[in-house]
């Protein structure tokens, strides 16, 4: 998985990368050649006392170490610079795709860990591949190339690495292979601290409102300690593989010392060999531990590619259509036999609704708490697909419309509206970029919202926060009203949009509504019966079924709920008259 994420991610790069390893082989044959110069020098320059042959060798290994240098810091340089710009590709992807996502699939995986997984897993990645450029290469060759050069050193003393290498290679595969695991629940306890704190901030009224801190503060104390304690277990596994290297490094070189000096004794070795040996010793040791290095990132690095990956391939249940039909202008909309089942629950959430709510016309739906009303309305700008039935516009099926055809024809008003950080202008050009100042004061005025925006310092230029949560309920839905206006689309569809406004203000706005809407297919979700009295049709749901359907006067007759909702709220004169 993380092989086929970086195959794929790095192909783009191919020519740093080639870059990048030429240098690093440049360098490691640098590294490799200096401890075979040095022996040259004390075998023969500074035994012998020929204080030319010092100079000259010296000469080429202080060349040597430049070009060493000058290619390490220009490999390191393109390494960290790859290795970012990979993660931002992997950034945007992630993002992009992220975005494709209906609310089925961010409710999945959870808007934290979808967070997460943008930020930290991508971040663990790049490091990887710093690591990689770096080690990959090197390692390996430093690795073999110091077997090798040892051997030709001396033969007999390298039969000392047939000791030293298994043991140093068996103790740091044990080391590493505890680490794994570790690694794989450490990424899922950063999830859950982002969830933790999110859910925190995003319900700070209400912990306040509850005094409810102290509760919070200790939960988020537990997932804090939680991946301390993780990361605890970790860091004492890694600290044990630095001592596990020295300890291995210093017996292997007192036992070259000792036999290397026996034979320097006999005349038999060479000083200046005995020391490039052991100066091949400690590079074949520093080999091993980078491979090491690379190892201990890995399976952390591997686990979140796999959590990236999962999101890159899941596909969105509401999938675009492979041919777009035209937008269609006019025509209404239209329900047919709709069924719906949210993932995961038993029973389906609407049974076989049907509507017809036409152009020129206010249809309403009533229904008490948790009747579905939200829920059909979502399937309309297709936040949800039906499981069953048809969603049409225009005669159209919702499927087959064009994405930003149907945005541009569906004006949702959400039951819960939520304005984005920064000005109120902003916010009501969300759905139309290019609409004039005039324009956003007729949809303020519209939405009785032209008031206070103009009592606000700043007017249109007043700012907003995330969320909208510098405004109060009701002008926040005022807002939401007015934004969705600007944006002109020929399907209304207000979810509870006036439940945050008085009897005499909502009146008002009905009106310029429909004067100012008035070819518009306007679908109006409320509480409140004074709201839907006057609907051209009314549409009553009862656990999902739909229950009665007509004007006020005929469901007072004919329809048991309705009358039942309409008697909860008024007398029966007041709902005769
Ligand atoms: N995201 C969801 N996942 C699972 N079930 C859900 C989800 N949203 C709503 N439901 C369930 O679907 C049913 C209908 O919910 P819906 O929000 O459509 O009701 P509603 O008629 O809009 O209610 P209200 O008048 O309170 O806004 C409820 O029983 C609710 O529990
Ligand atoms: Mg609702």
């Amino acid at each position: 998985m993380l092989i086929r994420l970086l195959g794929a991610y790095s192909r783009p790069y191919r020519k740093p990368i080639a870059a990048i390893t030429a240098l690093q082989l440049v360098q490691i044959s640098a590294t490799l050649y200096l401890p075979t110069l040095n022996a040259d020098v004390i075998n023969n320059g500074v035994l012998p006392g020929d204080t030319g042959h010092v100079l000259r060798i010296g000469g080429v290994m202080l060349a040597l170490t430049l070009v060493q240098m000058v290619c390490a810091g220009t490999a390191v340089y393109f390494s960290a610079r790859t290795a970012m710009a990979l993660g931002r590709d992997l950034r945007a992807d992630v993002f992009a795709h992220v975005q494709t996502f209906s609310v089925r699939e961010v409710g999945r995986f959870g808007a934290a860990s979808l967070i997460t997984r943008t930020t930290n897993d991508v971040q663990q990645i790049q490091t990887l591949v710093v690591m990689v450029f770096t080690l990959m290469v090197a390692a390996p060759i430093m690795g073999v190339g110091s077997v090798l050069l040892a051997l030709r050193q001396d033969v007999s003393m390298s039969l000392l690495l047939l000791i030293v290498l298994p043991v140093l290679v068996t103790a740091m595969t044990l080391i590493v292979g505890r680490m794994g695991p570790l690694s794989a629940s450490l990424q899922q306890r950063v999830d859950r601290i982002n969830k933790v704190m999110r859910e925190q901030l995003t319900g700070l009224r209400v912990v306040r409102a509850f005094v409810r801190d102290e509760h919070e503060q200790s939960r988020f104390a537990g997932a804090n300690d939680d991946t301390l304690a993780v990361s605890l277990r970790l860091g004492h596994i890694q600290a044990l593989m630095m001592p596990t290297v020295t300890v291995i490094m210093e017996f292997s070189s007192i036992a070259v010392l000792w036999f290397g000096g026996h034979r320097v004794d006999d005349g038999t070795l060479q000083p200046g060999t005995l020391i490039a040996f052991l100066q091949y010793l400690t590079q074949i040791l520093q080999a091993v531990m980078l491979a090491m290095l690379a190892f201990i990132l890995s399976p952390r690095a591997r686990v979140c590619a796999e959590r990236i990956q999962e999101v890159l391939d899941t596909a969105s249940s509401v999938v675009p259509p492979l041919v777009a039909a035209p937008p269609r202008s006019s025509g209404g909309l239209e329900l047919r036999d709709v069924e719906f089942r949210y993932p995961g629950a038993q029973k389906p959430v609407l049974h076989g609704v049907s509507l017809t709510a036409l152009p020129g016309r206010t249809t309403a739906i009533v229904g008490s708490t948790g009747s579905g009303k939200t829920t059909l309305l979502q399937l309309v700008p297709r936040l949800f697909d039906a499981d069953a039935g048809q969603v049409l516009l225009g005669g159209t099926d919702v499927r087959t419309v064009d994405r930003t055809a149907l945005a541009a024809t569906v004006g949702l008003v959400t039951q819960r509206p939520y304005l984005f950080s920064g000005t109120v202008a902003s916010n009501l050009r969300y759905g139309n970029p290019d609409a004039s100042d005039e324009e956003l004061w007729r949809a303020l005025d519209i939405a009785q919202a032209r008031d206070f925006v103009t009592a606000l310092p700043e007017g249109l230029q007043a700012s907003i926060a995330q969320g909208g949560s510098n405004v109060s309920g009701g002008q926040r839905q005022r807002l939401a009203v007015a934004r969705v206006l600007v944006a002109r689309p020929s399907v209304y569809l207000f979810d509870d949009s006036f439940s945050a406004l008085d009897a005499a203000t909502e009146a008002r706005l009905r009106d310029a509504l429909a004067s100012a809407a008035a070819d518009a297919t306007l679908v109006v979700v409320a509480q409140r019966v004074s709201s839907v009295r006057d609907a051209d049709c009314i549409l009553v749901l009862d656990e999902g079924h739909v229950v009665g359907d007509g004007t006020h006067t005929e469901l007072m007759a004919g329809s048991e709920t309705y009358r039942e909702i309409v008697l909860s709220q008024l007398t029966e004169e007041e709902a005769a008259a």
